[in-house]
């Protein structure tokens, strides 16, 4: 498998290895002896609810003084070029993000941010993952607030660390939900969370990614074949459809929370936010064609046991996974689709700027076609206005 690291890649990322041991060496002394680092020693006894508090408010009110002695990782002093390749990926601390993380951790070749709105649980899914102490880091990531995005972003610029790829994987599906439910910011939660989120961590990052050692850093956004309407699934109701993007002009607002204006429904509106998600590429690819990174999206398979399912009926989670294994032969386990999300972050040949990858189970990766709606760029060019001014970037 691409993951495996043979002896001649070893040999490559020894130096950068031995560098970013040292580091760890120096950060577990500094962090026995520097009052400074304290907030983020999260008390193992404490509740997740607690513990999640505790780092927002650690990061909320760290001034700036603050924040750079609150330098936790004495990777900052590694020159970039005898740094691992960095990559953040949100909401790694289940299903996808997880395994992705598991996968390029293994191959000694990466570093993985996990950007995780619960640190304890990522911190725990890490180590029953096996994932080896310095080949991860967890940062504080809520999509659902803007104002998390930015701090996290600060926050990843003074650990020093360089960036040679984002993968913007985290998502909520709340296909049962009679009511809509709002971001800090006011945007319908599936909306606000799977796109505008993403939309604003992988704009600010951009510039990171621009600088990357790394020849060809990359910008990856995970899409779904249930936003594609060329798609049996994507035809499955209700269907994705952006329509004009009235109640995005609005902020899909609670009197308003759809991007098409239309009445609220869970499951579309993750359809929806998926479909944005797969234009934004497209339009990253456009707007950026000179920035030297390659932005991507993906479907990875049905990984029909993840968390994604968490809020749908139990009959549904008894049911899908079998119907998907059985009869769609469309499943995939969630170690598989790890691989595939890890291999579109490194894999050499998928570096296409634009693309929408797909797997067959005989023969591997292929460049999948999007729906007509995801091609139009026109709309997809609206939706970045839009999405710009909702977030603050216009
Ligand atoms: N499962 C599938 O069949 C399938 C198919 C196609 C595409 N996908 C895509 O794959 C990606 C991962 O989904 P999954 O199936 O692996 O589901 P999952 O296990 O539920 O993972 C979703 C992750 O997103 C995180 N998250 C949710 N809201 C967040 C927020 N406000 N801030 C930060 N992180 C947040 C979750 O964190 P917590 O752990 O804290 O909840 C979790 O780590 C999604 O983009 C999904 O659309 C999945």
């Amino acid at each position: 498998m691409a993951f495996a690291v043979s002896s001649s890649k070893a040999a490559r990322v020894a130096a950068p290895a031995a560098a970013e041991k040292r580091a760890a060496q120096v950060c577990r002394v500094s962090s026995r002896s520097a009052s400074s680092v304290r907030p983020v020693v999260v008390p193992v006894s404490a509740s997740r609810a607690r513990a999640t508090s505790v780092i927002v408010a650690a990061a909320a009110t760290a001034s700036p003084s603050i924040a750079d002695k609150f330098k936790p990782n004495a990777i900052a002093k590694v020159p970039i070029t005898q740094q691992k390749q960095t990559c953040i990926i949100t909401g790694a601390s289940s299903g996808l993000g997880l395994a992705a993380a598991k996968a390029l951790a293994a191959t000694g070749e990466w570093h993985v941010v996990m950007a995780c709105r619960d640190f304890l649980k990522a911190e725990q899914a890490a180590k029953k993952a096996g994932m080896a102490p310095g080949s991860y880091s967890i940062m504080h990531l809520d999509l659902s607030s803007l104002e998390s995005v930015r701090q996290f972003v600060n926050t990843f610029r003074s650990s020093g660390r360089r960036l040679d790829a984002l993968v913007c994987n985290a998502a909520i599906y709340m296909p049962t939900a009679k009511e809509p439910k709002f971001t800090a910011d006011g945007f319908e939660l599936s909306v606000g969370t799977n796109h505008l989120g993403h939309f604003l961590l992988s704009n600010l990052l951009l510039d990171d990614l621009k600088q990357a050692p790394n020849k060809r850093p990359r910008c990856i956004i995970v899409g779904s074949i249930t936003g594609n309407t060329n798609t049996l699934a994507g035809n499955v109701p209700p269907k994705a459809n952006l329509g004009d993007l009235s109640g995005l002009a609005q902020g899909v607002p609670a009197s308003n929370p759809m991007m098409d204006g239309q009445e609220f429904n869970g499951a579309k509106a993750y359809k929806d936010s998926k479909v944005a998600c797969m234009m934004t590429v497209r339009q990253m690819d456009k707007r950026y064609k000179d920035s030297g990174v390659t932005f991507a999206s993906l479907y990875p398979g049905c990984i029909a046991e993840t968390g994604l399912f968490r809020e749908h009926y139990g009959l549904f989670k008894t049911l899908f996974p079998p119907f998907q294994k059985y009869i769609t032969k469309g499943y995939v386990s969630e170690d598989e689709a790890g691989r595939r999300l890890a291999q579109v972050v490194s894999d050499p040949k998928m570096d296409k700027s634009g693309a929408y990858w797909s797997w067959s189970n005989s023969t591997g990766s292929f460049e999948n076609q999007v729906s007509e709606e995801v091609a139009d760029d026109a709309k997809a060019s609206k939706l970045w206005d839009l999405s710009a001014k909702l977030v603050g970037l216009a």
